[in-house]
C-alpha cells in the first residue's frame, strides 16, 4: 500500500525508538493519586460485568442451540438468525453508544447497557415463538455494542494512568471468562436441554451491572466536558480522597482546549485521518474475518461434524478447548502486550492462527461421517487433530488478534475524534462478525468444511501482509506521539 507518511512500518518498524512521555503543560498528580482506591474497584467491577456480559451473551448460544432448534423446529437459515442477529444488534448499539455516551455521560451510558442485557434475556428466556427469540437476541446484542463502546471508554476516562492498559485489559479477560462460563453453565444443563435458563441467566449479572452502575462514580473528564467543574471535582475527591483535584482538573481542561470541539463526522472521515481509520476498520474486519466467531458460535457442531458424538463429549470440546484455553491464553497476551508490543504479537499470532486453520480443514479430508443408523464410535484420530488444531488457533487468536486489535483500536485515534472513530471501528466489527455468523453454515454446506477453514487460513495470510506493510507498532509510545505520526499527511 502506497502512503505518504513517514511511519515506519514493515522491517523498519521494529527499529522505531521508544520515547518517554512529553512533559505534560501541566504539573503530574502525585503518586497517591495512581493508587487504587475503592471507588475504583467499582468502576473495575462495572468494566468485568461489561465485558462478562458480553462474552456470555455470545457463548451461550453455542450449547443453547440444540434445545432451541428442538423447540421451535429452526431450519438452517433460522439458526443462522438465532445465532448471528446479536452481532446484528452491537452493530447499531456501537453505533449508538459513542453519541449517548458524549451526550448522556459514559456511565448512564452503561446503565443503559445494563437495562439493554437484562431486558435481553428475559424476552429470550420467555420467548413463544422464534420472532420473539430474535427480538430479545436484538436486544441482548444492543446492550453488547453499547458496552462493548462505553465501558473501555468508561475505564480508559477514571482509571489512574499507572493502571489504565490493565484497566482497559481486563476488559478482554472478562469477555474470554463470560465466554468461559457460558459454556460451563451449557454443559451443566445440557441434560436438561433448559435453554431458557440459558439464555435468561443473564439477567441476573444484567441487574448487578445496572445496580453497581447506578452507585458507580461519573466521569470527571466527561462533566468538565459539560461544563460542569464543580460535579467533576466533586467525584475526583469521592475517587481519590486526600488528593487535591484541582492539578487533574487543570490538566484536563488543557486538553479539552487542546481537541476542540468534538469533531463532525466529517471530520472522523477527514483524509488526515484516513491512515488510522484504516488501520481501525482493517485490523476490526480481520479479526472476524479469520473466523474467531465462526469457532465461538458454532463450536459443538464443529465437533459433531469431527466425530465428537454425544452431546456432552461436543459440550466438554468446546467448554475447555475453546472457553478454558480462551481466558489462559489471553493471560499471555496481558503479560507481553507492552513488553513485545504489539506488531510482534499480531504477525506471530497469525501464523499459529493459519497454521491451525490449515491442519482443521485438512483433518475434515479425513472424517468420515459415521453411517446412518450406525452407533455413534466417538472421535477418529482426524477428530482428535482438528481438536488440538482448533486449541492452537485459539491460543494464538487470543494472545493477538483477539487483545491487541481493541489495544491498537483504542490508542490511535485522536481524543477528539476517538469516540466516533472507536464506535465506527467497533460497528465495522460487529458488522464482519454478523457475516461470518450469518454465513458460516451456508458456507460450509456449499463449499464443505475443509475449503471453508482453508478460506479463513487464506484470510490470515492477507491480514499478516497488510499488519506487515502498513499497521505501525505503537509500544511505549504515548497517545500524543501515535498522533504526531499522522500528521505527516499532506
Ligand atoms: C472479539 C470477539 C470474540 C472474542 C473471543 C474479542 O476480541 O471481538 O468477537 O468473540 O474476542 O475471545
Amino acid at each position: 500500500m502506497k502512503s505518504a507518511l513517514t511511519i515506519p512500518t514493515g522491517p523498519d518498524a521494529r527499529s522505531l525508538p521508544s520515547r518517554k512521555e512529553p512533559a505534560r503543560p501541566v504539573a503530574q498528580p502525585p503518586s497517591s493519586a495512581q493508587s487504587v482506591t475503592p471507588w475504583l474497584v467499582v468502576v473495575l467491577v462495572v468494566v468485568l460485568f461489561s465485558g462478562g456480559l458480553f462474552g456470555y451473551d455470545q457463548g451461550v448460544i453455542s450449547g443453547a442451540l440444540h434445545g432451541i432448534k428442538a423447540t421451535f423446529s429452526l431450519s438452517a437459515l433460522l439458526v443462522e438468525v438465532v445465532t448471528s442477529w446479536v452481532t446484528l444488534g452491537a452493530l447499531l448499539g456501537a453505533l449508538a453508544a459513542g453519541e449517548l455516551a458524549d451526550r448522556i455521560g459514559r456511565k448512564r451510558t452503561v446503565l443503559v447497557a445494563g437495562a439493554l442485557f437484562t431486558l435481553g434475556a428475559v424476552v429470550q428466556a420467555l420467548a413463544p415463538d422464534t420472532v420473539v427469540l430474535v427480538a430479545g437476541r436484538l436486544i441482548i446484542g444492543a446492550g453488547v455494542g453499547v458496552a462493548a463502546v462505553a465501558a473501555p471508554l468508561y475505564a480508559a476516562e477514571l482509571a489512574p494512568a499507572a493502571v489504565r492498559g490493565r484497566f482497559v485489559s481486563a476488559y478482554q479477560l472478562a469477555i474470554t471468562i463470560g465466554i468461559f462460563l457460558a459454556y460451563l453453565i451449557d454443559g451443566w444443563l445440557s441434560k436438561s436441554d433448559a435453554w431458557r435458563v440459558m439464555l435468561g441467566a443473564a439477567a441476573v449479572p444484567g441487574l448487578l451491572l445496572f445496580a453497581v452502575a447506578v452507585v458507580a462514580p461519573r466521569s470527571p473528564r466527561w462533566l468538565m466536558k459539560m461544563g460542569r467543574r464543580s460535579d467533576a471535582a466533586a467525584e475526583l475527591t469521592k475517587i481519590r480522597p486526600g488528593v487535591d483535584p484541582k492539578p487533574r482538573l487543570d490538566a484536563i481542561e488543557t486538553a479539552l482546549r487542546q481537541e476542540g470541539d468534538r469533531a463532525s463526522w466529517a471530520e472522523v472521515f477527514h483524509r488526515q485521518w484516513r491512515r488510522p481509520l484504516m488501520i481501525g476498520i482493517g485490523l476490526a474486519v480481520f479479526q472476524q474475518i479469520t473466523g474467531i466467531n465462526a469457532i465461538i458460535y458454532y463450536a459443538d457442531q464443529i465437533f459433531a461434524s469431527a466425530g465428537f458424538a454425544s452431546q456432552s463429549a461436543q459440550t466438554m470440546a468446546t467448554t475447555w478447548a475453546v472457553g478454558g484455553v480462551n481466558v489462559l491464553a489471553t493471560l499471555i497476551a496481558i503479560a507481553f502486550i507492552d513488553r513485545l508490543g504489539r506488531r510482534k504479537l499480531l504477525l506471530a499470532g497469525l501464523i499459529g492462527m493459519a497454521i491451525s486453520l490449515v491442519a482443521v480443514g485438512i483433518a475434515f479430508r479425513f472424517i468420515v461421517p459415521p453411517a446412518a443408523g450406525a452407533a455413534p464410535a466417538g472421535p477418529s484420530a482426524a477428530g482428535i487433530v482438528t481438536l488440538l488444531a482448533l486449541v492452537g488457533f485459539i491460543i494464538c487468536f487470543a494472545f493477538s488478534m483477539g487483545p491487541v486489535v481493541w489495544t491498537v483500536i483504542n490508542e490511535i485515534f485522536p481524543g477528539h475524534i476517538r469516540g466516533r472513530a472507536v464506535a465506527v471501528a467497533t460497528a465495522v466489527n460487529w458488522g464482519s462478525a454478523f457475516l461470518v455468523s450469518q454465513f458460516f453454515l451456508t458456507l460450509i454446506g456449499a463449499m464443505g468444511n475443509s475449503l471453508t477453514f482453508w478460506m479463513f487460513a487464506l484470510f490470515c495470510v492477507f491480514a499478516w501482509i497488510w499488519i506487515y506493510f502498513c499497521v505501525p507498532e505503537t509500544k511505549g509510545q504515548s497517545l500524543e506521539q501515535i498522533q504526531q505520526l499522522w500528521k505527516a499527511v499532506p
